[in-house]
């Protein structure tokens, strides 16, 4: 029987190219790549393959990774990885990877492109230029806020929640506006003396910071991270952006946070309940919001796809992936091995 990779959707040509030359068989769940597969296409797929290449938007619990008597591995197109559930992949043997790295820059590129975005009221103004509303110039026509020190001279601080690969990229871009960087993670970096990023509690950082931004991954720790009380400790001039996971953000305590004006705006690329978004949250005038494109340039989701391929098919042979979520599976005896022997 031939090998076969199941792609759940379809993903970029860079990386369907690198199976198609391995001459591995590939089958597609969906093709049309503005809609999701069914789960029932989902468990026959899984059924029948032995490695899965998975976007964010499946869920991969117990019940798929069990449907798939020889799937020894799951390749996930993403960096996050909470879609699946890889205490039971590991379990049964099955290796799970991710794309990290290649989408670092592109990421970082867009919490600028939300903060820059929400501090000066771009899409706000844009949409009332566009509808005809704009008659003449004035001196207090979509008032923002600076970024930079501003004609004061006085620095704004950055605050970035998790200090991994994606929070240093967006450290790195904030010494271009002359930033006080305030950093925090659950596991204390080293910062070396020539940094300008200075290492905070979570609440310090919360409450000092004029700009916060969620580079955390999404576990039962982070969940909600950004809730009523987080919300409330920030000055009411502060603007929140998250380009990470929509659960880590209340969203309904968001909501409210907006309309009262405890925070001054938030920009947001995920949603808790993605595609959804809480009630009343398009309504905020105070809210910049785009449907999860943190990694969405051509190059990085070409790259995406490859390293994807790549941890497919080292998935296929029963060798060590290049990115495992699980590496400790490689050790157990129940891994799932080509032969089926372990
Ligand atoms: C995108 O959200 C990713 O995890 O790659």
């Amino acid at each position: 029987m031939a090998e076969r990779i199941f792609v759940s959707r379809r993903i970029p040509e860079a990386g369907l190219g690198m199976l198609r030359e391995a001459g591995v068989e590939i089958v597609i769940g969906q093709q049309d790549t503005e809609r999701g597969v069914d789960r029932a296409t989902l468990l026959a797929g899984i059924r029948q393959c032995d490695v899965l290449i998975s976007l964010l938007t499946e869920r991969i619990d117990a019940e798929a990774l069990y449907a798939g008597p020889r799937l020894r591995g799951v390749a996930n197109m993403a960096v996050g990885f909470n879609n699946i559930d890889v205490a039971t992949a590991t379990t049964l043997g099955i290796p799970v990877s991710n794309t990290p790295g290649v989408l670092t820059e592109t990421t970082a590129d867009l919490t600028w492109a939300l903060l820059l975005a929400l501090a000066r009221r771009v899409p706000e103004s844009e949409r009332y230029l566009r509808a005809g509303r704009y008659r003449i110039w004035g001196p207090d026509l979509f008032l923002g806020t600076d970024v930079g020190p501003g004609a004061s001279g006085t620095s704004r601080t950055l605050g970035i929640i998790g200090y991994g690969r994606i929070g240093r990229a967006v450290a790195r871009r904030a010494h271009g506006f002359d930033m006080r960087v305030l950093a925090y993670d659950v596991v204390r970096a080293d910062i070396d003396a020539s940094d300008t990023v200075t290492w905070a509690e979570l609440d310090t950082l919360i409450a000092a910071s004029d700009f916060i931004t969620l580079h955390v991954p999404l576990t039962t720790a982070t969940r909600h991270l950004i809730d009523e009380r987080t919300l409330r400790l920030m000055k009411p001039s502060a603007i929140l952006i998250t380009t990470a996971r929509g659960e880590l953000v209340h969203e309904h305590a968001l909501v409210t946070a907006l309309r009262e004006h405890w925070i001054a705006g938030a920009a947001l690329d995920v949603y808790e309940d993605e595609p959804a978004l809480a009630p009343g949250l398009a309504d905020c005038p105070n809210a910049v919001l785009v449907p999860h494109i943190g990694s969405a340039s051509t190059d990085t989701r070409d790259r995406m796809a490859r390293l994807a391929a790549h941890n497919a098919l080292a998935h296929l042979r029963g060798e060590r992936a290049p990115n495992p979520v699980n590496p400790e599976v490689y050790d157990l005896p129940s891994f799932r091995s080509p032969s089926g022997a372990p």
